[in-house]
């Protein structure tokens, strides 16, 4: 059922250098900052040739990467996203499986302008996982 790897997202505690690092030691292209007010994150992408990586910055007051970097202070992996081709047919799938899709199961519009979900941590070896409608 899943497709691709679309990216894998690091949580950062200062989006400005970890842009730097990516660009200069790595030798990345990296997108601008992206401040993303309603996910409370401000987002870098870096293209690599086979997939992305989403570096992520806390933004306002209630981020959801607040907490794991109050637990990871110098960031860490925060979530991998695969693509599918259909989410609303991969969410019956894995409820049906019974895994738990996170929030109320309804996809929302990710970083990228298209519908995702997060699936629970705890079915999934400790991974947060992001579905994306390819
Ligand atoms: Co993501």
């Amino acid at each position: 059922m899943i497709g691709r790897l679309n990216h894998v997202a690091i949580a950062v505690p200062d989006i400005a250098t970890a842009v730097a690092l990516y660009r200069d030691a790595l030798g990345a292209p990296a997108s601008d900052p992206v401040p993303q007010p309603d996910h409370g994150v401000t987002t870098v992408f870096i293209e690599l040739p086979n997939t992305k990586i989403e570096l992520l910055e806390p933004l306002g007051e209630k981020s959801p990467i607040a907490s794991f970097l109050e637990r990871n202070s110098a960031g860490g992996i925060h979530h991998i996203c695969y693509e599918v081709a259909d989410i609303a047919e991969a969410r019956d799938r894995l409820l049906r499986e019974g895994l738990r899709v996170l929030g109320d199961g309804e996809p929302k519009t990710g970083a990228h302008g298209k519908p995702v979900l997060f699936l629970h941590p705890k079915d999934f070896n400790g991974t947060l996982i992001e579905l994306e409608q390819a």
